[in-house]
């Protein structure tokens, strides 16, 4: 089966949204054909337009940017109309992380994606939304399926068979099984205070609210 793998985060190094590929991958076995295309970091060949359209099945792969979809990704998206290269026997798939906790968060750019899957005729197939993004490379040593991996494991199993089966499956909006309150310390303590740290902000930067006049 040929299949497509499009990673949609702008980040240039490691990302949650690299992650998900390969747990997916993990899930598709060994005996299809498979490419993977990073938006961020490639620019895409008319050659690679044509071969990501001869897919049977193309999975997105990108994180929440604003309730919404990276932008580098919406203009791929806005091409891929454009060129008309899309049909009904192209299955599509995504996989949505975002930073909040609630993976429901993700439900705007679930419906948006499912919008352009239709203007662009093709059908749609199924979405994951992740909530706590952020801490899937922290956990990434326990095993899918397991743990704090538990739903999300589940889902990405799901997917992967509905994708080798060309079917269609309901949205699955999962959060990491880990307790909401010790995430919000943990990742303040672990991720948000060294990243504002890192861009010369102070904690308190961090809650400050923009005024707009
Ligand atoms: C510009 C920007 C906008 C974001 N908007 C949201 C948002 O609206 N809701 C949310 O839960 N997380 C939001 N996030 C957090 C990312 O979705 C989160 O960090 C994600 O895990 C990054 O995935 P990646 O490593 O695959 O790029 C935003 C991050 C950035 C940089």
């Amino acid at each position: 089966m040929k299949i497509s793998i499009l990673n949609g985060s702008p980040k240039q190094k490691k990302s949650t949204s690299e992650l998900l590929v390969n747990y997916a991958l993990s899930q598709l076995g060994n005996n299809n054909d498979v490419k993977i295309y990073n938006i961020g970091k490639d620019i895409l060949s008319e050659n690679q337009y044509k071969v990501i359209a001869e897919s049977e099945a193309i999975l997105f792969v990108f994180p929440l940017y604003i309730d919404s979809i990276p932008s580098d990704l919406l203009r791929l998206l806005i091409r891929f109309e454009e060129k008309k290269l899309f049909h009904k026997n192209i299955m599509i798939y995504c996989i949505i992380n975002n930073g909040f906790y609630e993976g429901q968060q993700n439900s705007i750019a679930i419906e948006q994606m499912k919008n352009w899957c239709m203007s662009a005729g093709s059908t749609w197939g199924q979405a994951i939304g992740i909530g706590a993004g952020e801490m899937l490379p922290f956990i990434a040593d326990v095993p899918l399926g397991y743990g704090p991996n538990k739903n999300l494991g589940n889902a990405i199993n799901q997917l992967a068979f509905n994708l080798l089966n060309r079917k269609k499956g309901a949205d699955i909006l999962v959060s990491p099984n880990w307790p909401r309150i010790l995430w919000k310390i943990q990742s303040s303590l672990i991720f948000w205070y060294p990243r504002a740290k890192q861009n010369n902000l102070k904690i308190r930067d961090i809650a400050k609210k923009s005024k707009i006049k």
